[in-house]
């Protein structure tokens, strides 16, 4: 096994990591860095739990070796807000009861706030579109509309999509 020196920036913070080629960064984030809100779903790119900000576009971690994400900034939910100062879209779901068992949350949480981003004003079919990769075993989509809705409301009453 080859390792290899990788600088991060992952939520605001530089970290000197020496990592495998084929480490990814899901598992460098869970494991090296304790930030366990990306989760392990399917492992191929196709569920949408382990999705975090890179340079401020969503994407799949499990995918994506963590030697690539060297000198790329690197976004969780964790990094979006937290308990003292939550970020619109996380208020949102909590305002909305949008999780049921949890797992999803966090790759939907990251999904939505790269959507609003972009879009401070998406149509529901937008959102769903958005959202059709994030896969919610609980069936809770109803109230993940709602609460991207409102994440959106909340986000324009606070002057922009950087709230
Ligand atoms: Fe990465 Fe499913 S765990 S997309």
């Amino acid at each position: 096994m080859t390792l290899q020196p990788v600088l991060l920036s992952v939520n605001g913070v530089l970290r000197d990591m020496t990592v495998s080629q084929q480490t990814s960064l899901l598992t460098v984030l869970r494991n090296d860095l304790c930030l366990n809100s990306p989760k392990y779903g399917c492992g191929l790119g196709e569920c949408g739990a382990c999705t975090v900000l890179v340079d401020g576009v969503a994407a799949r971690s499990c995918v994506i070796p963590a030697v690539h994400a060297g000198g790329r900034v690197i976004t969780t939910l964790e990094g979006l807000g937290g308990a003292d100062r939550l970020h619109p879209v996380q208020q949102a779901f909590i305002d909305e009861q949008a999780a049921q068992c949890g797992y999803c949350m966090s790759g939907m949480m990251v999904m939505t706030a790269a959507l609003l981003a972009r879009n401070p004003d998406p149509t529901d079919e937008e959102i769903r579109r958005e959202l059709s990769g994030n896969l919610c075993r609980c069936g809770t989509h109803l109230e993940i509309l709602k609460a991207v809705r409102r994440a959106a409301e909340l986000m324009r009453s606070a002057g922009g999509a950087d709230a």
